[in-house]
């Protein structure tokens, strides 16, 4: 058993793989996504766009398996994930995904550096190896200097790369950002939309929902929008 996915996956198949993917409530309501078709190649970053309730963040969190379809089928790195159990789906996000979220979700009990940590201590990575990692991703990131620092008495932007650090610590397939810029003023912005983009350069697959145009503009190889459940538009990003 591998407990770490490699990077990417190098069989020519999409890293993620929706069909006919459908999302309801069941309460009558129009459904939140509706026979949703997507592909995401490895190395993409691909921009989700669309107004409010237009399924975006369902989205992700169907990818993630976080939540599950009522129709179709979620396919990331060869793994049916709207099949996976409860432990199987947690397995599956802390091997293979990073997720980052508009208010960062860190802990404020613990300290930067075992912020960031958790997730190979979850994953059960050895603790040298996991302290190396910690320090160089730190190190990468611009924050270093705050490793010892509890993340309440950070700013956005900084708290921000702290999550990202987090996310990155399994060195997951694929990088999933709600609103990542949601919650930060314009200049911590800029530097979290040069942070995806720089990862993105270096490789890493991401798929981030936003109504930030300047973040998709700075990051994305490829933009879709979702208008009431469906993709309306799927274009490729000039360069
Ligand atoms: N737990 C839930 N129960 C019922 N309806 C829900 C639930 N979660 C989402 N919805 C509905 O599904 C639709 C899509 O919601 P979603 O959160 O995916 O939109 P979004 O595009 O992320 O919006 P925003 O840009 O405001 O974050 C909305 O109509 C929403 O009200
Ligand atoms: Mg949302």
């Amino acid at each position: 058993m591998t407990m770490y996915a490699p990077a990417q996956s190098a069989d020519g198949r999409p890293l993620v793989e929706l069909r006919e993917v459908s999302r309801s409530y069941g309460q009558g309501g129009p459904p939140a996504l509706a026979g949703v078709d997507l592909r995401v190649a490895a190395g993409e970053c691909l921009a989700v766009l669309g107004p409010s309730g237009s399924g975006k963040s369902t989205l992700l969190h169907l990818i993630a398996g976080l939540d599950r379809p009522t129709g179709g089928s979620v396919t990331v790195d060869g793994l049916r994930v709207d099949r996976l159990g409860e432990a199987a789906s947690a397995r599956y996000r802390r091997s293979r995904i990073g997720l980052v979220f508009q208010f960062f979700q860190l802990l404020d009990d613990l300290t930067v550096v075992d912020n960031v940590l958790l997730p190979a201590q979850l994953a059960g990575l050895p603790r040298a190896e996991a302290r190396r990692r910690a320090a160089e991703l730190l190190e990468r990131l611009g924050i270093a200097r705050y490793a010892g620092t509890h993340p309440g008495r950070l700013s956005g932007g900084e708290r921000q790369r702290v999550a990202v650090a987090r996310a990155l610590m399994n060195r997951p397939a694929l990088l999933l950002a709600d609103e990542p810029t949601g919650a930060l003023d314009s200049a911590a912005g800029d530097g979290v939309r040069e942070l995806l983009a720089g990862l993105n350069a270096d490789g890493q697959t991401i798929v981030l929902v936003t109504h930030d145009l300047r973040l998709a503009a700075a990051c994305a190889t490829r933009t879709v929008e979702l208008v009431d459940g469906r993709v309306v538009r799927d274009a490729g990003v000039a360069a």
